[in-house]
């Protein structure tokens, strides 16, 4: 599997290029082509850290793509979600709603940037959440929370927000409030109950949510990927937390703990120069993640990916 991931290091999809689709919005990680109603959203194999796009990865988009897919599948019982078709692993049409700008992110674990501002003795307050004194890196809270974060456009990082000021900035109403932080505990208890399953734990992550003109919400965007997820390996989980061992990772922490070590990058400054090994291991990890999720390795083909997309789309009519 290793030599595939090396063989298609050429092959990486940068950026789409499809002007016949739409009009273009381009992401951090996926170029959205939109035109009427929907949305033709092709996952790039960009890697993006500390909100900064800073190389590309092997199958990157694929694997993500074919995860949000396998999730939303998973997940449509919880809560409605905007996919119309997939008309390749890498591409989702969806329904194109209003998004609001605020990114619903649940957390079950004091780790990632929470912990470095709980060490930095900002602890939870600006998300409106006391937190107890004398946590450990990486314990569990007793019940998820809430840490939502608004939106911005590229290029701005995303800033923490409580939600009384995300309703009276008046970005989302109360109402809304209430039922997108339902759903999301709901949709991360959903996915934490299968990633246990399958021996992985589902750190945290964060929802999106968009209204359609009658006012009703939908999740949008991606679910429990490895871009907006952290994942565990459950086994031992709770000793290394208990002797302060890092824990074993199949999600970007891996990739951002390597940059602040290697490169002293934390998103500021001239971007970072990745080598070939660093971005073929981590789609070692990616591949990993979606295997153990799913139960099933993918079929990932060495090739042109922007080529094979483009012929799937001609073949279902999008182009
Ligand atoms: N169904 C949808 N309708 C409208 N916008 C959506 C929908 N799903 C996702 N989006 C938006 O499309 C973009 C997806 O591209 P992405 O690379 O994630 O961009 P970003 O850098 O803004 O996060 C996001 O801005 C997301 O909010
Ligand atoms: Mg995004």
């Amino acid at each position: 599997m290793d030599e595939i991931l090396k063989a298609q290091l050429p092959y990486t999809l940068r950026e789409a290029d499809f002007p016949a689709l739409g009009e273009l919005y381009r992401g951090k990680v996926r170029d959205n082509y939109s035109r009427g109603d929907r949305i033709v959203m092709i996952t790039s194999d960009r890697l993006s850290a500390f909100d900064r796009v800073l190389t590309t990865i092997p199958f990157k988009g694929e694997i993500l793509n074919r995860l949000t897919v396998f999730w939303f599948d998973k997940t449509k019982d919880v809560a409605p979600n905007h996919i119309l078709d997939v008309p390749d692993p890498s591409v989702l049409v969806v329904r194109r709603l209003q998004p609001l700008a605020v990114e619903m992110v649940v957390r079950g674990y004091l780790t990632g940037s929470l912990w470095r501002d709980y060490q930095a003795g900002k602890g939870a307050k600006a998300y409106g959440i006391d937190l107890p004194e004398g946590m450990r890196k990486d314990q569990r809270f007793e019940k998820p929370i809430l840490t939502p974060s608004t939106k911005e456009q590229v290029g701005k990082h995303d800033e923490p927000v409580s939600p009384g000021e995300l309703v009276s900035r008046g970005v989302i109403k109360r109402k809304q409030w209430e039922e997108m932080a339902r759903i999301s505990l709901d949709l991360f208890a959903a996915g934490q109950a299968w990633a246990r399953e399958r021996g992985l734990i589902l750190v945290d992550t964060k929802y999106e949510f968009g209204v359609d003109g009658a006012g009703k919400l939908w999740v949008i965007d991606e679910i429990h990927t490895a871009d907006s997820s952290r994942y565990w390996i459950a086994q031992g989980s709770e000793e290394r937390t208990r002797r302060g061992e890092d824990q074993k990772m199949l999600d970007k922490e891996f990739f951002r703990q390597w940059l602040i070590r290697e490169r002293n990058y934390k998103g500021e400054g001239p971007l970072p120069e990745i080598p070939d090994e660093v971005r073929a291991q981590l789609a070692g990890k990616y591949l990993e993640l979606v295997q153990t999720l799913t139960g099933e390795a993918p079929r990932l083909v060495v090739g042109d990916t922007r080529a094979r997309i483009q012929k799937a789309l001609k073949a279902r009519k999008y182009l």
